[in-house]
């Protein structure tokens, strides 16, 4: 049993944990946000004529100034400040890496522990934290005005994401018990 030798291992990865949980609860409000700024905007779907419709998906996508004379759409932009958008992606990548660094360090540090992985159930719980985690965020980057679905699977797997959070925190910690 070596664990002081890994200790800087388990503390970095003490920091990233709290770094994660905090990155997600930033997701949680900037994400909140946008959905406030959109289903408080009369566009896109209460958009009469297709060209509309189309302009107001185009804002959709964060391009308020390719909008020409739109009025709804224009409040839409004001409702919506644009640094919202490349904020709550800047945050998603920055929630990707510190799982994956996560994963890095639990294996590396087990695999320097025991040469070997699957101690826990805290590993199927780190690998479903990162499985949903990256899911997440491809749907993300799947969300648009021809995919529907993309949204509604961005919020459903962030949802049972959190759980997976709480759940591998709770593992994890049990471990760590047993070196207490
Ligand atoms: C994993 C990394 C993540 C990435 C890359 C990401 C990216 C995105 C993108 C691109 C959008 C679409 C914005 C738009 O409508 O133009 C979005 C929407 C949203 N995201 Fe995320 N996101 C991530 C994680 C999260 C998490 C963890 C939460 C909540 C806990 C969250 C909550 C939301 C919400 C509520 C919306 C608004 C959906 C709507 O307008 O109905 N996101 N996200
Ligand atoms: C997204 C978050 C996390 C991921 C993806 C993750 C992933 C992993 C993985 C894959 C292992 C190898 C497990 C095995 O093979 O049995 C591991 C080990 C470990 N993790 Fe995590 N982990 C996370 C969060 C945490 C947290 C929050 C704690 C502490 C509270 C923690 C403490 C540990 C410890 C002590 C081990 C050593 C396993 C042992 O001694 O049996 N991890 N982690």
């Amino acid at each position: 049993m070596d664990l002081p030798s890994f200790i800087w291992l388990w503390r970095i990865a003490a920091w990233s944990m709290g770094l994660s949980l905090t990155t997600y609860c930033l997701l949680a409000a900037s994400g909140g946000f946008l959905y406030y700024a959109r289903s408080h905007n009369p566009a896109p779907t209460q958009a009469t004529t297709q060209p509309i419709t189309q302009s107001g998906e185009a804002v959709a996508q964060g391009s308020p100034n390719a909008l020409p004379n739109t009025p709804g759409l224009a409040s839409a932009a004001l409702n919506r400040p644009a640094w919202l958008r490349p904020t709550h992606y800047i945050l998603g990548g920055i929630l990707v890496l510190l799982v994956l660094l996560l994963l890095g360090i639990g294996v590396v540090g087990t695999l320097g522990e025991y040469g070997g992985l699957g101690h826990s159930v805290h590993l199927p719980a780190g690998l479903t934290v990162v499985a949903l985690t990256l899911a997440s965020a491809w749907c993300a980057s799947r969300i648009s005005p021809q995919r529907p679905w993309a949204r509604k699977a961005h919020l459903t797997i962030n949802g049972i994401l959190l759980v997976a959070f709480i759940t591998v925190t709770a593992t994890g910690w049990s471990v760590v018990q047993k070196y207490l």
